[in-house]
């Protein structure tokens, strides 16, 4: 492969949306920030130069970085963060991964306006397993809001309650025209008879997004990049964090459709319902002529949300074959749940906290994986249960006992061992799926259902010949979703929901992943410019 470089320059950018202005937090001055390209087996480095006032990590998301860990970027996970005026080179190689996926800050809300697009081109000479596109545009969906984000998480932690949603969301950028603001918004230009690749990638903080085209059908080619058997759907689900390559073939003559990207979070309340609009545009349509409307999946979108998670199975068996563990050595169990905890401190009394099994994660003062790394006590332990602390029925009333405790447990692998892996959510608060996504490895997606995972007749269910693989995967609100793994990246790995609120509640733990004997199956050794804290 080859090499790259790219510069990153943290700054903080005056920047109009919604008609208002305000100072973010971006790379380069951009938002979204710059598009990182390579292709499978290249070796990158990006310089992240921190010019902010802020802590700042970089995390490339779905990177499997093999035994490269320390680039993946996780604040107090696998580094100190980057202070103001600190310089970190991540450096790694693409390994057996080609498609769509993005990089974003992984430090307090900074991803809110901290993100782009990673793409990862095949090899040189070897085609996409379709017809090759007309041409590639990149679509990063995200959300505006009108106020300083930090501020509006600061609040919210003390207060101890929920934070503001968005006031928009934004494709490339824009949200479109809305009520007091009616002017602008992201314009594909398209030709008659010609296939157009969309790298859909949703970097929102808090939004699963619906993705659809007036008039239009897509075919779904790849997720979190690994091709899929091709899908024909209308409406496209993408939850944050996820990717979705789809061809998109301009079949009409001529004409002006709206691209809309709306929320799914439609029961039981619906908290937010701003709809951001873009348009695609034929070759020849005047600029100012009306676009097709579209309405956006509403009273029915978690049916349609299954709908499409449930066509979504498969993978290409063909050149990319499944190689999912067939014989199990951690058969996991973990509860996705929502809680409060008495909070003294807080101004109501109480704190919103989020868990698996019952642990609400604590974050550490030191990078875990340096203190991996050099054997140093005291800042985690290695007893993260297998199965949830506190036992109760799912499908019955709700538990008494929403406490949760607090601790920095992790759940330790051998080298290479295998993992089956149950999320069952608990359903107490949310509505929505959690996305629940696992650094530096990508899992097969094998079984997900609703209501209580049975033992024993759900796995017989289990798809274990070409499940599609990802890197973050929606845990149905009350439902399950069972993942497997083999543990052959050495290091300490996220995973978390990435639902920014979420995790800021406490919704994360991390694998450890112990070296192996063999000469290329431990962690090489620090950068000599990893930041300290
Ligand atoms: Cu995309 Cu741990 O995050």
């Amino acid at each position: 492969g080859m090499v790259r470089h790219y510069k990153f320059n943290v700054v903080e950018k005056r920047t109009d949306r919604l008609c208002s202005s305000k100072p973010i937090v971006t790379v380069n001055g951009r938002f979204p920030g710059p598009t990182i390209y390579a292709r499978e087996d290249d070796t990158v480095f990006v310089k992240v130069v921190n010019h902010v006032s802020y802590n700042v990590t970089i995390h490339w998301h779905g990177v499997r970085q093999l035994r490269t860990c320390w680039a993946d970027g996780p604040a107090y996970i696998t580094q100190c963060p980057i202070q103001p005026g600190q310089v970190y080179t991540y450096n790694f190689t693409i390994t057996g991964q080609r498609g769509t996926l993005l990089w974003h800050a992984h430090i307090l809300w900074l991803r809110a306006t901290v993100h782009g697009a990673l793409v990862i081109l095949p090899k040189r000479g070897v085609p996409y397993p379709f017809p090759k596109p007309h041409k590639e545009k990149v679509i990063v969906l995200a959300e505006w809001w009108k106020s300083d984000v930090e501020a509006v998480i600061g609040e919210a932690i003390k207060s101890g309650g929920v934070p503001n949603v968005s006031d928009a969301h934004t494709i490339n950028s824009h949200p479109g025209p809305v009520a007091d603001c009616p002017k602008g918004g992201y314009e594909l230009a398209v030709r008659p008879g010609k296939t157009y690749m969309l790298r859909i990638i949703n970097a929102a903080l808090n939004e699963e997004l619906f993705f659809k085209i007036a008039r239009h059908q897509l075919t779904v080619v790849e997720v979190d990049a690994a091709y899929v058997k091709p899908l024909r759907t209308d409406t496209i689900l993408v939850g944050p964090g996820q990717t979705t390559t789809a061809l998109l073939t301009a079949y009409h003559t001529t004409g002006k459709y709206l691209m809309t990207v709306s929320p799914f979070m439609d029961a039981p309340v619906s908290v937010d319902n701003v709809t951001a609009t873009a348009t695609v545009r034929y070759a020849g349509t005047p600029a100012a002529s009306p676009a097709v409307p579209i309405a956006p999946p509403s009273p029915n979108a978690t049916w349609v949300a299954e709908g499409f998670v449930g066509s979504l199975r498969s993978l290409n068996t063909g050149a990319y074959p499944a190689r999912v563990p067939l014989e199990i050595d951690h058969s996991l169990f973990f509860t996705v749940g929502i809680g409060v905890n008495p909070c003294a401190t807080c101004t109501s009394g109480f704190r919103v906290v989020a868990d698996f099994n019952n642990i609400s994660f604590v974050m550490p003062k030191t990078a875990l994986l340096s203190a991996h790394y050099y054997k140093m006590t005291g800042v985690f332990t290695d007893d993260f249960p297998a199965k949830p602390m506190i036992r109760f029925n799912y499908t019955g009333a709700q538990p008494v006992n929403l406490n949760t405790m607090t601790g920095t447990r992790l759940y330790r692998l051998p080298y290479n061992s295998t993992v089956q892996l149950v999320l069952q959510d608990t359903g107490m608060v949310a509505p929505e799926n959690h996305p629940i996504h696992l650094h530096g490895f990508n899992f097969f997606a094998v079984g997900r259902g609703i209501g209580n995972f049975d033992p024993i007749t759900d796995p017989r269910k289990f798809n274990l010949v070409d499940p599609v693989e990802r890197n973050t995967i929606g845990v149905p609100s009350g439902g399950w979703a069972a993942i497997r793994f083999r543990a052959d990246n050495p290091g300490v790995w996220f995973m978390h929901c990435h639902l920014e609120v979420h995790t800021t509640w406490g919704l994360k733990m991390a694998f450890v992943v112990d070296d192996g004997e063999g000469p290329d199956q431990s962690l090489l050794p620090p950068p000599s410019d990893l930041p300290k804290c």
